[in-house]
C-alpha cells in the first residue's frame, strides 16, 4: 500500500466549486440532517411538483424500503434536455467520435431534443406506455442514448443490455422483465470489425421463447444487410413520420427509470432497479462535484452505456448538468494505442475518466500512448471499476495528467447508482489507491465477519449504515432477492459485498470483492454464471471458477472442470469449452485458465471450498487453511500438482 500523499493541485483550487472547509461542512450537515441537505440539493433538478417528503428509509431486514422524494414529480428528460433549450440549445451535447478515426458527429442540446422527442414518438406508435419494459442492446452511438432517453420521456422503463452479451443473455434479460420492444442496430463497430447486434437479437428470439416481445427496432448503422422479420421496424422508417414534439410524461419522484441487470454471487444476474428523483438528483450532484464540472469544460467518459458507469455518467447526470461529452465507439488500442491521447488532442478534452484496465492496457507500451499528443487540455483525470494499482496510478498521474491533474478515483456500484467514496479534485490530497473519502451523505463502516464494527485503522467489510438518494430501491420482480443479498449479512445496513482498509488518516481503500464476484477488466461477473455455461457443455460434468490475479485484467478467470465420463480431455476440448462459454455467455467471460481435474475439493455436506481453489489458482500454497474438514484432502495435492506442471 503507497503511503506517498499528493497534495492538491494548485490549478484544481482555483474556481472550484468546493474547498476543503465546504465539504466538511456539507458532508455533516448532509449525515446529521439529511433532511435538509437533501431538500436543498433537490431544488437543483426542475420538478413538476417539488417534493416535501425528503427522505424515508428503512434498512430493517423485516421491512427494507427506500423512498426519496416520495410526493415530488418530474421528467429526467425534462432535466436533462429542454431545460437547457431556452439558453443553451445551442451548445453541444456529445461529440461522437466514430470507432474510425475519420468519423465524428456533433449534437447540440436542441438536436438531441429532437431526435429523442421523435423516437420516443415512434415507441408511443408502437404502443409502448408508462411503466413499460423496453430493452436496448445497442452500440455506443448517439442512438444508444436517443433510446434511453426515449423511453424516460415516455414512462417506460429501459433495460440496457450491454452489447458484448451472447444471445443467451439477452434472452434471459428480456424474460426477466418481460420486456415488449427492443432497440438495437444492424452492426456495431469496434476495432474495424463488425459485431452482428441484429443476427444476436434474431438468435435470441429464436432460440428462446420470449412471449413478451413484439416489436424489434433497428437502427442502420453500417448499413450492411441484415435479416428483416415481419415483426422488425426500421428505426427510420418509424421516426420519418414522427413529431418533435413530444411532451414529456410526469412520473412520481419514486417510478423506475431503468433496470440494469449485474452480477451477484448466487444465481442468475439481477435486474437492479433505479427510480427517477433520486436517481438523477444523486447521478447529477456527483457528477458536478466529483468532476468539479463547469460549463464549457469538454467531459469525457470512456465507458459503454451498457454498464452502470455509461448510464450515470455519459447520459443522465452529464446531461442534467448540460454538460458536453465526448462519446466515443471505439477501443483504445484501434488504430493504435495512441487513440485516446488523439481523441483528447482533437476534442480538447478536460476531464477524462476510465478504467484501470484500459491504464495498464496502455501502460504497457511505454511512453508510446502519449507519442506526439500535447495532452494540455486535460486538468482532471478519474477512475472506476476496479482497485487502481499505484503503478497504474502512477502512470496516468504523471504521463497521462503531466503531474498537474488530480485523479479521483471513484469506488462504486451498480447498486449505488453513482460515486459514493471519491476523492473530490479540490478538496482532497490523494494517496495513489486510495478512494479515500464518503461523498455527500455517505456512510461507510467497517464490520468483522460477525458484524461487528470495527474502529480505527483497520481492514473489514465495507457497508453502509443508511441510505443515499441514488440507492437501488429493489431487485426487479423479486424484492426478496434484493433484501436477502444485501440487507442480512449485517442486519440493518447496506452489504456492498467489498472489502476495505481504512487507514490512519481515515482513507478508505477498496481492497476488491468479499463475494464470488469476479472483476474481469472491470467487468463485473459471476463465478455462479460462468459455471452454469460451463455445465451446459455435454463434455464437462462439474465446474468451478475463481479469479486470480491478472497483470492485465485485474482479475483473470480460472476455471477447474471435472469431465464427464468417458470423455477424452485434449487441447481441443478445452478450446471448444472456452468458445462454449464466449458463446453462451460473453467474450469478456472467456476463461484465462482452464484446468481439468478428476476431482474439487469438497466439504463433507458436498460444499465446494472456493477459498481453496483460488489459494491453488493464485499459485499460494503455504496458506491453504484448514483442509480436515474436505471429503478427501488429497485432491488438494493432485490439484496444486497439476497447477505446478502447467
Ligand atoms: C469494484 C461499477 C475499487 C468494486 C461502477 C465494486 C472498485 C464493483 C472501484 C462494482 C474503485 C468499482 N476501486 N473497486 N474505484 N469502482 N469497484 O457494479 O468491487 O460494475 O463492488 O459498478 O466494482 O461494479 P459495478
Amino acid at each position: 500500500m503507497s503511503q506517498q500523499i499528493y497534495p492538491v493541485p494548485a490549478r484544481a483550487k482555483e474556481q472550484s466549486h468546493l474547498t476543503p472547509q465546504d465539504y466538511a461542512r456539507m458532508y455533516a450537515q448532509s449525515v446529521e440532517d439529511p433532511e435538509t441537505f437533501w431538500a436543498e440539493q433537490a431544488k437543483s433538478l426542475d420538478w413538476v411538483t417539488a417534493p416535501t417528503k425528503i427522505k424515508n428509509t428503512s434498512f430493517d431486514a423485516h421491512n427494507v424500503s427506500i423512498k426519496w422524494f416520495e410526493d415530488g414529480e418530474l421528467n429526467v428528460t425534462y432535466n436533462c434536455i429542454d431545460r437547457h433549450l431556452a439558453t443553451r440549445g445551442h451548445v453541444t451535447a456529445f461529440i461522437w467520435e466514430g470507432d474510425d478515426p475519420h468519423s465524428h458527429d456533433i449534437i447540440t442540446y436542441h438536436r438531441l431534443h429532437d431526435e429523442v422527442a421523435k423516437i420516443a414518438n415512434g415507441l408511443r406508435k408502437l404502443g409502448v406506455g408508462k411503466g413499460d419494459r423496453v430493452a436496448i442492446y445497442m452500440p455506443m452511438i448517439p442512438q444508444a442514448v436517443y433510446a434511453m432517453l426515449a423511453c424516460a420521456r415516455i414512462g417506460a422503463v429501459h433495460t440496457v443490455i450491454f452489447g458484448g452479451f451472447s444471445p443467451n443473455a439477452i434472452a434471459d434479460r428480456v424474460n426477466n422483465c418481460q420486456a415488449k420492444v427492443l432497440m438495437t442496430a444492424d452492426e456495431g463497430l469496434r476495432a474495424g470489425k463488425q459485431i452482428p447486434l441484429k443476427a444476436n437479437v434474431d438468435s435470441a428470439l429464436a432460440e428462446h421463447d420470449c412471449p413478451s416481445m413484439e416489436h424489434v427496432v433497428v437502427y442502420k448503422h453500417t448499413g450492411n444487410d441484415v435479416d428483416w422479420g415481419k415483426n422488425d421496424v426500421c428505426w427510420d422508417e418509424l421516426t420519418a413520420q414522427c413529431s418533435t414534439d413530444c411532451p414529456p410524461e410526469v412520473m412520481n419522484a419514486e417510478d423506475p427509470l431503468f433496470i440494469l441487470y449485474t452480477s451477484g454471487s448466487t444465481g442468475q444476474p439481477k435486474g437492479v432497479v433505479h427510480t427517477t428523483g433520486g436517481y438523477l438528483l444523486w447521478a447529477s450532484i456527483t457528477h458536478k462535484y466529483v468532476f468539479d464540472y463547469k460549463p464549457g469544460d469538454i467531459y469525457w467518459c470512456a465507458a459503454d452505456v451498457g454498464w452502470v458507469t455509461g448510464h450515470s455518467y455519459i447520459v443522465y447526470g452529464p446531461l442534467a448538468n448540460g454538460a458536453t461529452s465526448v462519446m466515443f465507439e471505439g477501443v483504445p488500442t484501434y488504430p493504435d494505442v495512441r487513440r485516446i491521447g488523439q481523441i483528447v488532442d482533437k476534442h480538447k478534452v478536460n476531464i477524462l475518466y476510465t478504467a484501470p484496465t484500459a491504464i495498464r492496457a496502455l501502460m504497457a507500451h511505454g511512453d508510446f500512448p502519449v507519442e506526439g499528443i500535447s495532452g494540455e487540455s486535460l486538468r482532471l483525470l478519474g477512475s472506476v471499476g476496479e482497485p487502481i494499482n499505484p503503478e497504474a496510478w502512477h502512470w496516468y498521474y504523471t504521463t497521462v495528467g503531466q503531474s498537474r491533474c488530480p485523479v479521483v478515483d471513484t469506488w462504486w456500484q451498480t447498486e449505488t447508482g453513482g460515486a459514493m467514496i471519491t476523492p473530490l479534485p479540490s478538496v482532497t490530497a490523494m494517496k495513489p489507491g486510495a478512494a479515500s473519502h464518503p461523498f455527500f451523505g455517505v456512510q461507510p463502516a467497517l464490520v468483522d465477519g460477525q458484524g461487528n464494527e470495527l474502529h480505527g485503522a483497520t481492514d473489514g467489510n465495507l457497508i453502509i449504515t443508511d441510505s443515499w438518494p441514488g440507492q437501488a430501491r429493489t431487485v426487479y420482480g423479486d424484492h426478496e432477492r434484493f433484501v436477502q443479498t444485501y440487507f442480512t449479512t449485517y442486519p440493518g445496513t447496506y452489504c456492498t459485498g467489498d472489502g476495505a482498509r481504512r487507514d490512519e488518516d481515515d482513507y478508505f481503500w477498496i481492497t476488491g470483492r468479499v463475494d464470488d464476484v469476479l472483476n474481469v477488466s472491470g467487468h463485473r461477473l459471476g463465478t455462479a454464471e460462468i459455471e452454469s455455461a460451463l455445465v451446459s457443455h455435454h463434455a464437462v460434468a462439474e465446474a468451478a471458477v475463481v479469479g486470480y490475479p491478472h497483470d492485465l485484467k485485474g482479475q483473470g478467470i480460472y476455471v477447474y472442470i471435472m469431465a464427464n465420463e468417458g470423455v477424452e480431455v485434449n487441447e481441443e476440448l478445452t478450446k471448444e469449452v472456452s468458445n462454449w462459454v464466449r458463446k453462451e455467455l460473453s467474450p469478456i467471460a472467456t476463461p484465462d485458465l482452464i484446468q481439468w481435474s478428476s476431482g474439487l475439493p469438497k466439504t463433507r455436506s458436498g460444499k465446494i471450498m472456493r477459498r481453496i481453489l483460488r489459494k491453488i489458482a493464485a499459485n499460494e500454497y503455504e496458506q491453504l487453511g484448514d483442509t480436515s474438514t474436505l471429503a478427501d484432502p488429497g485432491v488438494v495435492d493432485t490439484l496444486i500438482e497439476q497447477r505446478l506442471n502447467r
